[in-house]
């Protein structure tokens, strides 16, 4: 995602209420709000997917998470008009920044219902495999976090990274739930995120739901 650094915007980031930056605060958060599910969109650019279904869902807690402190300043900036446009109250949403592989440091264990991947990074050259956030390395560090049985979203309209998913989840055990193969085509509910906007006009969206 291609971002203009904007320190006004980052210190915009900074101020939002809503940013969290440790475990601490964010483990705060969570026992001041016994009983609430927990879950989480990685890599969550600029925040669409996570807001709207923050939003149907009041009862529990979001959390978007995102590498790039310039791409969240963008989300921040995006959900404060939303906020205004629609006058809603967004008070079970919050952002982070962290590199997904790091998750076992902000979450205890087995604490995260759900874990929703939109459109990750496909890093198509086979050197770069491990960063792709359905490889192993990655799998490992969200079943910490995950719940027993605790389920992965993925979404993507790349074929390669659909594949390599397809693969890298089955050969670690994890249980498919549900397969897509042109999600749109079909009325399964969904909430749309930037990327899928821009690009399902161009080719199928592949979906995959696996249980750990
Ligand atoms: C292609 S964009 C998709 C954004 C959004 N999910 C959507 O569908 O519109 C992928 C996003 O994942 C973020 N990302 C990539 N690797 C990450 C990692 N290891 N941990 C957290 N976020 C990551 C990128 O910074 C980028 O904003």
């Amino acid at each position: 995602m291609r971002t203009r650094y904007n320190a006004k915007a980052i210190d915009e980031l900074n101020r939002f209420e809503r940013y969290i930056k440790t475990k601490e605060d964010i483990q705060e958060i969570i026992n001041k709000k016994n009983n609430m599910k927990i879950y989480l969109e990685i890599g969550m650019g600029k925040g669409d997917f996570i807001t709207k279904l923050s939003q149907l869902d009041k009862d529990n807690i979001y959390i978007g998470v995102e590498v790039s402190p310039p791409v969240l300043a963008l989300a921040v900036k995006k959900l404060k008009r939303y906020k205004k446009e629609n006058n809603v109250i967004l008070d079970n949403l919050y952002f982070m920044s962290f590199d997904a592989i790091d998750i076992a440091s902000f979450f205890q264990e087995h604490q995260i219902e759900k874990i929703y991947l939109n459109f990750s990074d496909p890093w198509p050259k086979k050197k770069h495999a491990k960063r792709r956030l359905t490889n192993e390395r990655f799998l490992e560090e969200y079943k910490k976090v995950l719940k027993k049985n605790g389920r992965i979203e993925f979404k993507t309209d790349n074929r390669g990274l659909f594949e390599y998913s397809l693969v890298s989840m089955q050969n670690f055990g994890l249980k498919f739930i549900e397969v897509y193969l042109d999600l749109h085509k079909t009325d399964v509910f969904n909430i749309e995120t930037e990327y899928e906007k821009k690009f399902s006009p161009f080719g199928p969206i592949y979906k995959i739901i696996v249980e750990y």
